[in-house]
């Protein structure tokens, strides 16, 4: 990293600050000494402007729509790799070879059973409890079983555990929603296959994993696994900064990931996509609304913080979404009514000027309604796309020399100095 210098100046005084500058480029004002230099803090609601760590894991260009994993384009990563190789990747900085991959594959898949409490566990959460909360307090409830020393093997032990465990806690958060028995990982099959099996086998019956619905889940898995400082993954870098471990930083990001404006999205689009259908509304209609300042309704699936271009994601969602509805024989009125709002959103002023296209969530639930999961689970597949990137930037993190605990400041708005008043006064 080349280092270069500018300089503010408030009340008559220069403050020299450094630029880093990034591998593409990128330039940001050092600030880490401007408190000390001038007395002043920076004010940047929603942390739109504000760098907070220096990362090597993933690269996004929202004006050209660029989103890379290690330098690798996503378009090219969803093509040819699959979501354990990208789990590789994305920890370890390089692509596996084959024997390093299989080996990994291994260790995981001997790492998919939870302790048998767990089967309590869940039986004591309500039935009809949103799985986000049931997985997070789950991914939470791991370290009271793991409670080993941190050291650099115990993190990536965990970091193998939460890979492996993770479907089987998703699944089974599914099963005990509708009463039925949890069904144990299988250990020979495929990460994507072994998910789906523990969803839709039962004791009496068998479920046949059809080919093109386990590949259409890795896929969605591998578009899912980064995306560089968001809410949830500062979440957890900002709860691993008080050196929690990572069981419990990572249950906290799949409680950020919930919201409806972050990964809570994709079941909300295809909410939106069935009222639409049911009130017999036309897209050109709903649109009109999510333009209307005084209407709550968002068109949800558009615009992101940091895309003012085609997000990638959707695009190779769009096209995975036709095929897998046709590979299945299936025809979805919400794909339909998806392209639709599409069109008109894209050639609509409001839009435009905004610079609000279609986002990761905008096809991924039409996709997920098509291979047969149910909609309050659509998040959690997010989650478990999204497990490789929150444990790399968490040990990213960790590892990084300038790491310090987040501690944000604020501008206090408050009263000023004021006495107490006994409450016989007040
Ligand atoms: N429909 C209608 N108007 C919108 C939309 C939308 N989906 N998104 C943004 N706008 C408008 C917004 O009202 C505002 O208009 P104005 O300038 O007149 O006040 C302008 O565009 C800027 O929006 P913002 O909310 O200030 O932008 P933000 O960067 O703070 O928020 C966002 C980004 C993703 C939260 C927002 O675009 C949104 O709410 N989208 C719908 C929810 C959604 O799809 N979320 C998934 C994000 S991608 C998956 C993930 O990474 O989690």
């Amino acid at each position: 990293m080349t280092q270069e210098k500018t300089t503010i100046s408030f009340e008559g005084e220069e403050v020299e600050l450094p630029l880093v500058v990034g591998s593409e480029d990128e330039k940001g004002l050092d600030i880490s000494k401007l408190r000390s230099q001038s007395g002043l803090v920076t004010y940047d609601p929603g942390y739109a402007n504000t760098g907070a760590c220096q990362s090597s894991i993933t690269f996004i260009d929202g004006e050209e729509g660029i989103l890379r994993y290690r330098g690798y384009p996503i378009e090219e990563l969803a093509e040819k790799s699959s979501f354990l190789e990208i789990c590789w990747l994305l920890i370890y900085g390089e692509l596996p070879n084959a024997e390093a991959l299989s080996q990994f594959h291994e260790n995981v898949m001997q790492h998919t059973m939870l302790h048998e409490n767990f089967r309590s566990f869940f039986s004591s959460l309500p039935k009809d409890a949103h799985p986000m909360p049931v997985t997070a307090a789950t991914v939470g409830a791991l370290s009271t079983f793991y409670q080993e020393k941190e050291t650099e093997r115990s993190i990536q032990e965990t970091t193998t555990r939460l890979i492996a465990k993770f479907p089987t806690i998703a699944a089974w958060a599914y099963k005990h929603s509708i009463g039925q028995p949890f069904i144990y990982p299988s250990n020979e099959m495929d990460y994507s296959s072994n998910f789906l099996h523990m969803m839709f086998a039962t004791p009496c019956e068998d479920y046949e994993v059809n080919p093109a619905v386990s590949q259409a889940l890795d896929l969605l898995l591998i578009l899912h696994a980064d995306h560089e400082q968001n809410c949830s993954t500062s979440t957890v870098r900002l709860v691993g900064s008080s050196q929690a471990n990572l069981y419990a930083s990572i249950s906290a990001g799949i409680s950020a990931l919930w919201g409806r404006l972050h990964g809570g999205a994709n079941q909300k689009v295809i909410e939106m996509l069935d009222a639409i259908a049911k009130r017999g509304e036309t897209a050109q209609e709903f649109v009109a609304r999510a333009k209307n300042r005084d209407n709550p309704a968002r068109l949800m699936g558009f615009g992101h913080r940091v895309y003012k271009n085609y997000d990638p994601r959707a695009k190779v969602l769009k096209s995975a979404c036709t095929k897998v509805v046709k590979s299945l024989g299936l025809s979805s009125k919400q794909l339909e009514i998806a392209m639709e709002l599409e069109e008109i959103a894209l050639r609509d002023e409001f839009f435009i000027e905004r610079k609000l296209f279609p986002n990761v969530d905008f096809y991924s639930g039409v996709i997920y309604k098509a291979m047969g999961i149910p909609v309050n689970m659509f998040t959690v597949m997010f989650a478990m796309g999204r497990m490789p990137g929150w444990i790399s930037q968490w040990q990213e993190m960790r590892r990084d020399p300038s790491f310090r605990i987040g501690r944000p400041r604020q501008i206090y708005t408050g009263p000023t100095k004021r006495s107490y008043t006994p409450i016989e006064s007040r």
